[in-house]
Order: structure tokens, then C-alpha cells, then sequence
């Protein structure tokens, strides 16, 4: 075992708040939702009942109609906004109002696999429990984001994406007014410096729709109605289908037959619409907004992060793998998050180009799953070099290679304990 595992689980037990753990120190000093599913599965690779805790414990956040919220503010801060006051929602355990990509069952396939070759006694047990919140949670996917039922699920704010500030954003985000009830504080720039974060403008529009949203009493028929900004987006789609898969297998394990075929339904109809979304003419898939009806062509990773959750045919596979060859040809540290060197691409600008481990972590699965085996492996040692030259940061400047955002992060320590060897 090398000096960057021990650096890994030293970061993550600087960041364990009881539990649950924080992104980063000051800048995330909360739990935050896909974070936290990421994190498990780096704790599922040599602590199981951690690994299990950090799931719990996202749990305790959820919603009655089944959202787990972007975050959970379990305990009190001053070092972020916006906090639980701009937030207002009424959850006994303060939240957001938003949720994030549900990793979770993705996590929990994970974890449970680690507990019963680690023979856990409790395994069946608590995995159990957290089957039944993530089934809710997908269930409120498919009724409050998805209510048309065409299988794509629609995102109501950037941060849900967790790709906050990128360019698929631009056009959609502009729509949305500049003015806010509430004051922007703005926290995030005290910890990191303001060229790496978005912009302040970003942030009035990013405020504007936490204001909208709390005015219609973060009802969910009401937001859609109401909603600015409203886009079906492939990533998170990908996602939710990827976990669907995952809980549809634990179903199996588990002796759920009635939640399995409610799970085969969910991923059928999700499997066709991500499909359908391929563009041959660009070689990815692009999200939709929903409000102009139109394509989404900017060109940001999420494009591929659909080879996570579907099998493709050999012309598809081979025109992405060009195409993402074609996006990392001269990087230092691949997968860019915006297409180099485009006019929205930004090498140090938080999701306008800078490439992140998580994202890599999806990027590998999805080519190995696609039959991609050496692009999978070059992605992976070029992420764990990143890591062992730079450090556990936020992310990287894909160009330099430098570490940048937040420094001691906690799932760029998670990706490290399931990506190196
Ligand atoms: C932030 O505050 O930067 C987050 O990404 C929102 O979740």
C-alpha cells in the first residue's frame, strides 16, 4: 500500500463529521448527496459499516414524498451559502430544497457486494432499508421530474446537475432573471479563488431560483409549473438509469419481486429515451431544454456519460471513442469537462473545463462497460497520476495538469481507493 492510500483515508477521516462526511473542510461543510454516495463506495473498500453510516445518514434527509436533497445540514456552519434560512424548507433536519444525480443506488449495489464478501452479518438488513429509500427517491424522479413520462428526467436548477456552472447551461440559464428576494453572500469565494468558482452572475440566477421555488412552498407540481429553467438531462438520466440497473439487481438479491417489476419498467422506458438522444452529427447524446424545446449542443461530457448505462451498438461506440480521443488529445489530465478549446471552455473554471476523478470514475465504467478496455485503463491510470502528482483536489486543470478548487476533497480520495491498483 502506498503513501497516497494512507493520504486517502486520512483525508477521509479529517472530513468524517460523525457519520457523514463533508466534501472539503469550510468550503462543503456539510453532507451533500452525491458526494456522499461516492464516498461510500471508497469507505466499502475497507470499512464496511462506515460505508453503510454515510447512507444512513444521507437518509435522515429525505423527503416524505421520497426527494434526498442536495444537501443535509446536520449541523450548523457559517462558511457556506446559501444555508438553511435561504433555503426554508420545512424537513425536521434542515436541507436543501433540490436534490442531486442519485449515485445512490450505484453505492449501495457496491457496498452491499463489499459486505457480503467482507460476510457482514448485518448486510441483508441494512441494505434492505436503503433499497426502500432509494426506490423512493426514483419513484419521485420519474413522478416530479419526469411527469410527461418520457423517461428522460428534467433537472429544475444547475446545482442538481452537480455540474453547476457548465456551458450545457449557458443558454437555458440566461432566461433566468438576475434579481433575488434574498441578499448573495457569497461564502465560496473566501475559500477558493474566484476564477476557479462561477461567476457572480451565475450565483443572482442560481439565487433567483431557490427564491422561486421556495415561493411555491417546494411543492413539486408547482415548481414544474413555475420553473425558469427545466432541462432532461442526460447525465443525470444515465445516472438514474445505471442505479436503476443496480437496485433492479438487489431487488433480485433481496426477494423483491413486485419493486423488480416496477424496476424493469422505470429502465426500459429510460433505456429507449437516453437512446434516442444520440446525435450522430456530433458524436454524443445532448440533453434538452424543456423550455425552448430545442437540443442542448454545447459540447461537455455529460455527452458521453450515457456509455455508463447502455450498451451500444459498434458504430456508436467507435464514433464516441473518437470523438472523446479527439477532446483529450494533448491533455494533461483527461476527461475535459468542456470540448478544448471552444469558446466556453475555461482550463480552471470549476465544471467549464477542468476534469474531475468522479467523472472519470463514470467515464471508465461506461467505456469498459461498452467494450472500450484500454481507453478505460488509459483514463484510469492518467486519473490516479493526476492524484499521486497533485494531491486529493476538487478537480484538475486539464491543460497543466495542476490541482485546483478545493484541496483534501473527499471524493477525489474515494475515486483514488477504487481506481488505483
Ligand atoms: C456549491 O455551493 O458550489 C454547490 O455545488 C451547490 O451544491
Amino acid at each position: 500500500m502506498n503513501k497516497h492510500f494512507d493520504e486517502a483515508y486520512r483525508i477521509l477521516a479529517a472530513n468524517d463529521r460523525g457519520g457523514y462526511t463533508v466534501p472539503t473542510d469550510r468550503l462543503y461543510p456539510f453532507q451533500w448527496n452525491w458526494d456522499s454516495a461516492f464516498v461510500a463506495m471508497g469507505f466499502a473498500t475497507f470499512d464496511i459499516d462506515r460505508a453503510y453510516r454515510e447512507l444512513e445518514r444521507l437518509t435522515e434527509g429525505q423527503w416524505e414524498d421520497g426527494m434526498i436533497p442536495h444537501i443535509v445540514f446536520h449541523q450548523p456552519s457559517d462558511t457556506y451559502f446559501p444555508g438553511p434560512d435561504v433555503w426554508r424548507t420545512s424537513h425536521t433536519i434542515p436541507t436543501s430544497g433540490i436534490t442531486q444525480p442519485p449515485v445512490f443506488g450505484i453505492a449501495l449495489r457496491a457496498v452491499h457486494e463489499a459486505a457480503e464478501t467482507a460476510g457482514s452479518e448485518d448486510a441483508k438488513a441494512r441494505t434492505l432499508t436503503l433499497f426502500h429509500a432509494a426506490l423512493k427517491w426514483h419513484r419521485w424522479w420519474y413522478s416530479a421530474r419526469d411527469p410527461e413520462g418520457t423517461g428522460l428526467v428534467a433537472l429544475l436548477h444547475p446545482w442538481e446537475s452537480g455540474s453547476d456552472n457548465s456551458p450545457a447551461w449557458d443558454i437555458a440559464l440566461s432566461r433566468v432573471p438576475t434579481s433575488t428576494e434574498t441578499a448573495v453572500v457569497r461564502k465560496d469565494t473566501g475559500h477558493v479563488d474566484a476564477a476557479m468558482r462561477p461567476r457572480d452572475e451565475d450565483y443572482r440566477r442560481f439565487i433567483h431560483l431557490v427564491d422561486t421555488y421556495a415561493a411555491c412552498g417546494w411543492n413539486p407540481v408547482q415548481q414544474w409549473e413555475k420553473a425558469p429553467f427545466k432541462v432532461a438531462e442526460v447525465q443525470t438520466t444515465a445516472i438514474l438509469l445505471k442505479a436503476g440497473e443496480d437496485l433492479l439487481h438487489l431487488a433480485g438479491v433481496l426477494g423483491l419481486d413486485e419493486a423488480a417489476e416496477e424496476l424493469a419498467v422505470y429502465n426500459l422506458l429510460t433505456r429507449n429515451a437516453l437512446q434516442a438522444q444520440w446525435r450522430p452529427q456530433l458524436s454524443r447524446f445532448v440533453s434538452r431544454d424543456l423550455i425552448s424545446n430545442e437540443d442542448i449542443d454545447a459540447p461537455t461530457h455529460a455527452g458521453f456519460i450515457p456509455l455508463l448505462a447502455l450498451d451500444l451498438d459498434k458504430d456508436i461506440v467507435d464514433a464516441a471513442a473518437a470523438e472523446m480521443r479527439l477532446w483529450s488529445n494533448g491533455m494533461k489530465v483527461a476527461f475535459p469537462t468542456t470540448k478544448p478549446f471552444v469558446g466556453s471552455f475555461e482550463a480552471k473554471r470549476y465544471w467549464r473545463g477542468p476534469s474531475w476523478a468522479i467523472i472519470n470514475w463514470l467515464l471508465i465504467d461506461g467505456l469498459a462497460r461498452n467494450g472500450l478496455t484500454d481507453m478505460a485503463a488509459g483514463l484510469r491510470s492518467n486519473t490516479v497520476s493526476a492524484i499521486e502528482t497533485e494531491g486529493f483536489a476538487e478537480y484538475f486543470d486539464p491543460i497543466t495538469g495542476e490541482g485546483c478548487g478545493g484541496l483534501g476533497f473527499s471524493w477525489t480520495g474515494a475515486a483514488y481507493l477504487c481506481l488505483a491498483e
